[in-house]
């Protein structure tokens, strides 16, 4: 049965042209700062790129319409939660107590059906997996698609450079030789960067998959934070002021960026409305929905009003590493998260050019809902 809504006051049309979110990214380095050769021939102690079919590619003359809504159906609501198909014969750590589990002993691309259902409900029980000695990225691209094809209808970022003919791969990227982490740094302090991913977008990602390509020697670990024990730590009296609250999330600040790198803008920025707390299909689990990288303002609050407690939000995930969980990445790793009940942050703490290149498969998931309280 569906789950029965929160009701909220009618939503006006918002399209906000500018925003007043905390956006900052310094990640990927785009096209500006991209030597092809380099990657493919290396150079000094840099070896060439380990996988040189996922280096970035910008096509400028492709334009991708507005995404259409879509049914989701999220397969975790057909797992055994016993996992016998997924965990058979796995050595299964956890990372922390409250979120974050890391396996050995599971090659994710042999999954049947079932072991993949299992493999959605396991994610969103433990928010962010990390899967030892995969061989996604050893497979032809396409493979690692259909396999991601499961999980929903694959996302196309609308700024990311990708894999040449496959613009469904979401690539992080800083090639060898780049130093631009040293030029970031004279203007931040930190690289921390709270956000999950794509909030904007109607209906943004649930299982998600990174894999490693190529990474430094030490640094580039990626920060976790289960945003469900985030709202669970909220007093009930603070989640009942919660309930029923909307936030806009916007595109437009990460297209400008990209356009001032002379990356992509591959469709137009969006903007869309979410609660600020919403319900997992599967587990049932209310988890915040807001991020300083995406989320904007709070509808119906004034801007003093909606900075205020959407700072405390942010302080509050930023601040709880009693909910957080740091992922090292080796060769052969795979990370899967659910989107939709986690927040994570790059790091960028090395700065000597060594090469850090990583491929996304992002399935979209259903719109964000939120359900009543339960008494
Ligand atoms: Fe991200």
């Amino acid at each position: 049965m569906a789950p029965a809504l929160v009701e909220t006051p009618s939503q006006p049309l918002l399209t906000y042209k500018s925003g007043t979110g905390d956006y900052k990214e310094a990640y990927i380095g785009g096209p500006k700062a991209y030597k092809p050769e380099l990657e493919l021939e290396g150079k000094g102690k840099q070896p060439p790129a380990k996988y040189p079919n996922y280096l970035p590619t910008w096509d400028f003359s492709k334009k991708y319409a507005p995404l259409q809504p879509f049914e989701h159906y999220d397969h975790g609501k057909d797992a055994d939660p016993a996992f016998p198909n997924l965990l058979k014969g796995a050595k299964v750590e956890d990372l922390t107590a409250n979120i974050g589990a890391e396996i050995h002993g599971v090659q994710l691309s042999k999954l049947t059906d079932k072991g993949k259902d299992e493999l959605a409900l396991f994610v969103a029980q433990k928010k962010v997996v990390a899967f030892r000695d995969q061989d996604l990225a050893d497979l032809p691209i396409q493979e690692a698609l259909d396999f991601g094809a499961y999980f929903g209808r694959h996302h196309i970022h609308p700024t990311s450079g990708a894999p040449a003919g496959y613009p469904e791969i979401h690539l992080v990227h800083r090639g060898a030789d780049d130093t631009t982490a040293k030029d970031f740094f004279e203007e931040r302090t930190n690289s921390v960067t709270w956000h999950s991913d794509v909030t904007y977008e109607k209906q943004p990602p649930g299982t998600t998959f990174l894999y490693l390509l190529d990474g430094p020697a030490a640094g580039g670990d990626t920060l976790f934070a289960n945003q469900a024990e985030a709202y669970r730590r909220l007093s009930p009296a603070f989640r009942e002021r919660l309930q029923g609250l909307k936030a806009v999330h916007s595109a437009v600040e990460q297209a400008t960026n990209s356009s001032n790198r002379g990356g992509v803008v591959r469709r137009e920025p969006v903007t869309s409305i979410h609660p600020l707390v919403r319900t997992h299909p599967v587990t049932g689990e209310k988890a915040l929905w807001v991020n300083p990288q995406f989320t904007r303002r709070i509808v119906g609050f004034k801007k003093e009003e909606s900075d205020f407690l959407l700072k405390f939000l942010y302080d509050h995930v930023a601040k709880g590493q009693d909910f957080q969980a740091r992922v090292k990445w080796a060769a052969g790793t795979v990370v899967v998260w659910d989107n939709r009940v986690t927040a994570h942050s790059a790091l960028l703490d090395w700065d000597d050019g060594q090469r850090r290149h990583l491929a996304r498969i992002t399935p979209q998931a259903e719109a964000p809902y939120e359900t009543p309280i339960e008494a």
